[in-house]
């Protein structure tokens, strides 16, 4: 079956199986690797997209099913080359060791700081409590949600 996707505001025709996840639709046949399978069991956040500004374990969503909706993978929260200020600040802050749940994690932050632009620490331990992280302690993590959303440029 074929059928389109919009990822990152660009249409992709996608010809795939009706039964692959939107994970795997994204990375191998739209191309974009920065979305990353973790569990493939909705436990992780590491294939953490947004579909119409709503965050998806995209592992567990049938990609069929997200036709007709904006899809926001990590390379879309860039502008122009640059780095969105939740990339720079996961950067600048040391919360990127590994880097897996790094992608997730900021799609999810990104979703939060859309819907509560001013969230305290509760806030936004909630609003990642999706995305497991093997490395940091998260303390940093938060820390670079926290910075963005008091609009230091980085
Ligand atoms: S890979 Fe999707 S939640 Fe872990
Ligand atoms: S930085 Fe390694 S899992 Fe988060």
């Amino acid at each position: 079956m074929t059928y389109i996707l919009t990822v990152n505001g660009t249409d992709y025709p996608v010809d795939a199986d009706v039964t692959r996840n939107l994970l795997s639709v994204i990375r191998e046949v739209v191309g974009l690797t920065g979305t990353k399978e973790g569990c493939d069991d909705c436990e992780c956040g590491a294939c953490m997209v947004l579909l119409d500004g709503r965050p998806v374990n995209s592992c567990s969503y049938l990609a069929v099913q997200a036709q007709g909706c904006a899809i926001t993978t990590i390379e879309g929260l860039q502008s122009d080359g640059d780095l969105h200020p939740l990339q720079r600040h996961m950067l600048e802050s040391g919360a990127v060791q590994c880097g897996f749940c790094t992608p997730g994690m900021i799609v999810s932050a990104r979703a939060l700081l859309d819907a509560n632009p001013d969230p305290d620490d509760e806030d936004i331990r909630i609003g990642l409590s999706g995305n497991l992280c093997r490395c940091t302690g998260y303390a940093r993590i938060i820390e670079a949600v926290r910075k963005t959303a008091a609009g230091d440029s980085g």
